[in-house]
């Protein structure tokens, strides 16, 4: 009996690739996929309200235990009856575990049971397991929440790679026995750094436990582009099929293009935002610094294909300007359309993958832009 409280349907597999089109069917809405997922850490995508989210086709964003636990606490999570209610967010929202940010963390101690941090907010000692992970979660009552899992530097050693999959395990079974389907999805998380036989443990370990999903974890961690590449061409497409795939922390184009080729659905990735606070924007020809003086008189908008609302309201020369002032607007602006970048890539992938175009469009994409397949 599938009682999934998520529903998968794949529409389409592209012919010449491991290109999936797909639908997640959640009780928030439907996130057609390859889905990008806007990052919303503090129950804010950083400087969009959500009418804007809306206005870039969002379908679904990504939020923290992690930072939700420690403000505003589960207290006023609580109160407010969920995250949803709290920021007003009508669509499907998934949580991160804490896995990742933890081990980001100084002082960090981890042991069988357990990992104890230091609140980066006032120093105290924290404790988090897989079971109160999965507590937070369900406090902020996301559609679809992770497993916490173990995620180490993809650099270390082979015997610290090997205990970090071990523990992932462990911690998988313990969430999966622990997680009372509260109407909320379930994913494990995939470990083993770049290690293949690593990776190959894991993946059966993880993959031995239904999930409402599966994703690669460990990636976009600092290593280099080929390691990504070796990676998700060898385990992509041996996670379960009927499942929905993620990847985390990946949103670059060249690997969103990567990932999708290798079967996987959906990103998240703090870059465009970033990017665009920084003063970047992502174009279909590649970056543009608009803080360089070359945009000073530049009357055009940051990209003449992109169908945000900078690009059809304003100029290069006037974020420019705003980005000289350090006014708040030009972060807003370019946030705006690197997400919509990001967005109207996916959407562009979708379409390609429904007519057996995928390989074409990357390869336009990497003929017509400064993007580098390395
Ligand atoms: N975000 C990016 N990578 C990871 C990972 O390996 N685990 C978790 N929980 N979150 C991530
Ligand atoms: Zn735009």
């Amino acid at each position: 009996m599938d009682d999934s409280p998520i529903k998968f349907e794949i529409i389409h597999i592209d012919k010449y690739t491991g290109a999936r089109r797909g639908r997640i069917i959640t009780k928030h809405g439907i996130v057609e996929t390859p889905v990008f997922m806007p990052v919303g850490t503090n129950a804010t995508v950083k400087t969009l309200t959500n009418s804007l989210l809306n206005d870039i086709n969002t379908e679904i964003i990504l939020a923290n235990a992690f930072h939700l636990y420690l403000k505003p606490g589960l207290e006023v999570l609580e109160h407010f009856q969920g995250l949803h209610n709290f920021m007003n967010w009508e669509k499907p929202i998934l949580t991160d575990s804490g896995g990742f940010q933890v081990f980001s963390l100084p002082n960090t101690r981890l042991s069988d049971e357990k990992v104890i941090f230091k609140s980066p907010l006032d120093g105290s000692q924290i404790e988090l397991t897989p079971e109160k992970s999965l507590d937070i979660q369900k406090v902020i009552g996301s559609d679809i929440a992770m497993v916490l899992d173990v995620c180490i530097n993809s650099l270390s050693g082979y015997d610290a790679v090997k205990d970090s999959v071990q523990k992932t395990f462990n911690w998988a079974l313990r969430s999966k026995r622990y997680h009372n389907n509260n109407g909320q999805a379930l994913f494990g998380i995939v470990q083993g750094g770049l290690f293949e036989d690593l990776r190959n443990l894991s993946l059966s370990q993880i993959t031995s436990l239904d999930f409402d999903g599966y994703a690669l974890g460990g990636l976009a961690v600092g290593e280099k582009y080929q390691d990504s590449e070796k990676i998700l061409k060898a385990f992509g497409n041996k996670l379960p099929e009927n499942k929905p795939r993620y990847i985390m922390g990946i949103g670059s184009p060249t690997m969103m293009f990567l990932s999708v080729e290798n079967g996987m659905d959906m990103f998240d990735c703090v870059l465009p935002t970033r990017m665009g606070r920084h003063g970047t924007a992502l174009t279909w020809k590649g970056k543009l610094n608009l803080k360089s003086s070359q945009v000073k008189f530049d009357q055009k908008p940051i990209d003449e294909e992109c169908d945000c609302y900078t690009c059809k309201n304003h100029s290069r020369g006037y974020i420019h300007h705003l980005f000289k002032k350090d006014e708040v607007l030009g972060k807003i602006l370019l946030s705006i359309h690197n997400l919509r970048f990001n967005i109207s890539l996916v959407e562009k992938m979708r379409e390609a993958i429904e007519n057996d175009d995928f390989k074409f469009l990357k390869e336009e994409f990497f003929n017509s832009s400064t993007y580098s397949l390395t």
